[in-house]
């Protein structure tokens, strides 16, 4: 792989930190962790955080924040919903697209999961496309094309140079908020089909994360993959503490 990509170590802090408890996280985070060259962390706060957390972060180059889930229309009569511009005027300069949570709590269709991408694409914002199996799947041997399936269905249409600059983020359904996790080569061995599909499409080098019960005791393992280029997490990037030691892993 890539040997110069940074590693990434991605926090989704979900439905938790309102705007003084990040502030007070990201206070004690940044104390933690000093800027180390070939890492970057990205923070995905809940969106009436992301302006905070932006400010906490501002002078720090390696942090990016970014939203949880954005609305593809610019404006409109979308009673809840965020829009891109939205987003960006409070701080985030990027976002998750098609989280499983957005899939199967909320609905959101393959469908809306492309026109989020391509609204992204428009504003030049970064984008992390989730993919990943429900443990049916798995068990049915379809985890491989439930995985490109949603890839597909999410990049149709999208030029090479488009492509390139999505970060893809693996996430078995059945290992998100479990305790349970893929192993570190059944995650590479998925990694490897998404790889193969971005390279058939021309675009080899896109970062690929792992995310589903990433934590500090399998970090290393799960890292020592040279397929996996960073990890999206989210109960275990809720302390600060503890995510400071997370990230300061080394493979
Ligand atoms: P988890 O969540 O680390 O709590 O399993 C990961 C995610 O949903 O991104």
């Amino acid at each position: 792989m890539t040997a110069l990509r940074p590693l990434l170590f991605a926090a989704n802090w979900k439905m938790h930190l309102d705007p003084a408890e990040a502030r007070e996280y990201l206070q004690r985070f940044l104390a933690a962790v000093a800027p180390r060259s070939g890492r970057e962390l990205w923070f995905f706060p809940g969106s009436v955080a992301i302006e905070a957390s932006a400010q906490a972060c501002r002078s720090r180059a390696d942090i990016r924040i970014g939203i949880q889930d954005v609305h593809w229309e610019p404006k409109g009569a979308f009673t809840g919903a965020v829009s891109v511009g939205m987003a960006r005027g409070a701080g985030a300069s990027m976002a998750l697209v098609g989280h499983s949570e957005r899939r199967h709590v909320f609905g959101e269709s393959e469908a809306d999961t492309r026109k989020k991408v391509r609204a992204l694409l428009d504003a030049a914002m970064g984008i992390v496309l989730c993919v990943g199996e429900k443990l049916e799947e798995r068990e049915r041997g379809e985890t491989g094309a439930v995985v490109l399936r949603q890839l597909a269905a999410a990049i149709d249409g999208l030029a090479k140079e488009e492509l390139s600059r999505l970060v893809i983020a693996y996430e078995p359904v059945w290992a998100i908020g479990t305790g349970r996790h893929a192993t570190p080569a059944d995650a590479a061995d998925v990694h490897r089909v998404i790889r193969g599909h971005l390279t058939a499409r021309g675009a080899p080098t896109n970062t690929i994360l792992y995310g589903g019960s990433v934590n500090l005791s399998n970090i290393r393992a799960l890292l020592a993959e040279p397929e996996i280029n960073g990890v999206l997490v989210g109960g275990a990037s809720l302390d600060p503490e503890r995510w400071a030691e997370i990230v300061e892993t080394n493979a």
